[in-house]
């Protein structure tokens, strides 16, 4: 896999925004919609302040973006405030200008026995619009990529996912406590991730360095499930350097 390495964060947000705004400028000519799967948690924070800043301060418009976020835990209120709705409403969506019916995102009331036709038509929904344009991705302590843990397919679907253990405990500070962490999530399939036009995979910290040498070196292994992203043909890594630091 393609691993860009920078010296923090920022530089390597920058880039993403980057080259996400050129997929939308591109798309808007073409006159076709950019299809973009957005994922939450702490590191594509400042990917999505640039992009409010170029639509603040350079015009760029997403009135022609649609979304799909990776995952939601289950069961979650909309409005906690442990809810990716809530967070990609409060880091993005709030301050652009994206039509609210392109926002798509897992939904965590959902009744248990609605959830397999939920996620089929999440699927399908995309499958429609052509597939994503572009994915952004980061990598949990175990190798998950959205809430595909350890053991998932690389043909996986959208589907209802039982959390491991490190992403438990990972999450346990945002929910004050192990045990009030959902045993469960919503999560976009690998599928869908695989057949991305555009896979960029982000991590940032001295405590991503063990999965990203697994993913980039490693066998491609459903152990690691970010290791399937060494058979896609446009994926790429952009890590600062404490995650880079087991790298051969
Ligand atoms: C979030 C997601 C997860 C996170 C991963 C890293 O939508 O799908 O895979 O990207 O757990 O989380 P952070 O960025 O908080 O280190």
């Amino acid at each position: 896999i393609p691993t860009k390495i920078f010296k923090d964060s920022e530089g390597a947000s920058k880039i993403a925004a980057q080259e996400i705004a050129q997929i939308i400028k591109q798309k808007e000519k073409e006159g076709r919609p950019a299809v973009l799967g957005l994922a939450t948690g702490s590191t594509p924070k400042k990917v999505y302040q640039e992009l409010i800043r170029l639509h603040k301060e350079e015009g760029l418009s997403f009135k022609n973006v649609i979304t799909f976020n990776l995952d939601e835990y289950h069961p979650m209120e909309p409005d906690a405030i442990q809810s990716y709705v809530r967070f990609m409403k409060e880091q993005l969506f709030d301050h652009i200008d994206i039509p609210s019916q392109n926002i798509h995102i897992p939904n965590g009331q959902l009744p248990l026995e609605e959830i397999p036709a939920f996620c089929k038509a999440y699927d399908e929904k995309i499958e429609r619009l052509g597939g994503l344009d572009f994915q952004i991705l980061g990598i949990g302590r175990n190798g998950h990529i959205g809430f595909n843990e350890p053991g998932s397919l690389i043909n996986s679907k959208t589907r209802l996912m039982t959390l491991d253990m490190s992403t438990k405990l990972d999450a346990s500070v945002d929910f004050g406590g192990l045990e009030k962490v959902p045993k469960r999530a919503i999560t976009l399939g690998i599928e869908k991730i695989m057949n991305a036009k555009r896979v960029l995979l982000l991590a940032f910290g001295e405590h991503k360095a063990q999965s990203i040498v697994q993913a980039v070196e490693g066998p491609v292994t459903a152990d690691i499930p970010a290791s399937y992203l060494q058979q896609h043909q446009n994926a790429v890594f952009m890590i600062d350097e404490a995650a880079a630091a087991n790298l051969t």
